[in-house]
């Protein structure tokens, strides 16, 4: 077999058996894990004609369970989600009825809390124009998904993050501009039970070649 066809088997096993892990262990990983997990971030594309020359285009906050910075955060947390449950159960009924969808977000964000993982990882990534430091993002946190998976580590992506770039406490305790960069979060740990591979439906019903 051509190395060329045993990393394309490496790549897809990690691929498969990505997953998204919201049950961690107390155990933690080592520090060269999560220093190797973020590398496979700063990796990641980014875009750079939208952040000129800055170096610091892309940068992540470890966030370690045992830490003072642990416990604000989850204040922090906490105050952002109540107001964001004020707003969306401000909006007009009109909307609420139409959208049930809307009503599961409130019901999921009502019983939201930061998961129990040793690791939370906030990456902020420069905002620059065009806009496009929410696509690099997800670019980042993928490569540190497959990365975390090829460790034998579990991941859980935290999008609530997305919706704080601008909150106060959140970047004065990243040390941060508000607004400067945009934001993800994610959870990393060991995970509590064992998961199979992605589940999918048949590639063949999503595809037409033309
Ligand atoms: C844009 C985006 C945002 C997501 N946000 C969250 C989140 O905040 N919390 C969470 O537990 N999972 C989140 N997920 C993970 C998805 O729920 C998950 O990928 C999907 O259910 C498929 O499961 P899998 O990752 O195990 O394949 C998010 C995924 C995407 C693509």
């Amino acid at each position: 077999m051509s190395e060329n066809n045993t990393y394309s088997q490496i790549l897809e096993t990690i691929m498969k058996n990505r997953r998204s892990v919201r049950n961690f262990s107390s155990e933690k990983p080592a520090p060269a894990q999560i220093e190797k997990i973020i590398l496979a971030g700063l990796n990641a594309p980014f875009a750079a004609a939208a952040v000129g020359d800055r170096n610091d285009f892309r940068r992540f906050f470890i966030i370690k369970s045992d830490s003072a910075a642990r416990k604000e955060l989850e204040l922090i947390a906490l105050s952002h989600l109540k107001v964001t449950l004020k707003k969306l159960n401000s909006l007009p009924a009109r909307i609420m009825g139409v959208t049930k969808k809307l009503a599961k977000l409130i019901e999921r964000l009502e019983n939201a809390k930061l998961p129990n993982a040793p690791y939370i990882i906030i990456i902020a990534e420069l905002n620059g124009i065009p806009p496009v430091a929410p696509q690099a993002l997800a670019h980042a946190a993928e490569n540190m998904w497959l990365a975390t998976s090829a460790e034998g580590l579990g991941f859980q992506l935290l999008s609530m993050f997305e919706t704080m770039k601008e909150n106060k406490a959140l970047c004065k305790l990243l040390d941060i501009k508000p607004g400067e960069y945009s934001l993800l979060g994610c959870a990393i740990g060991i995970p509590m039970e064992k998961y199979g591979p992605v589940v999918r439906p048949d590639l063949k019903t999503l595809t037409k070649w033309l």
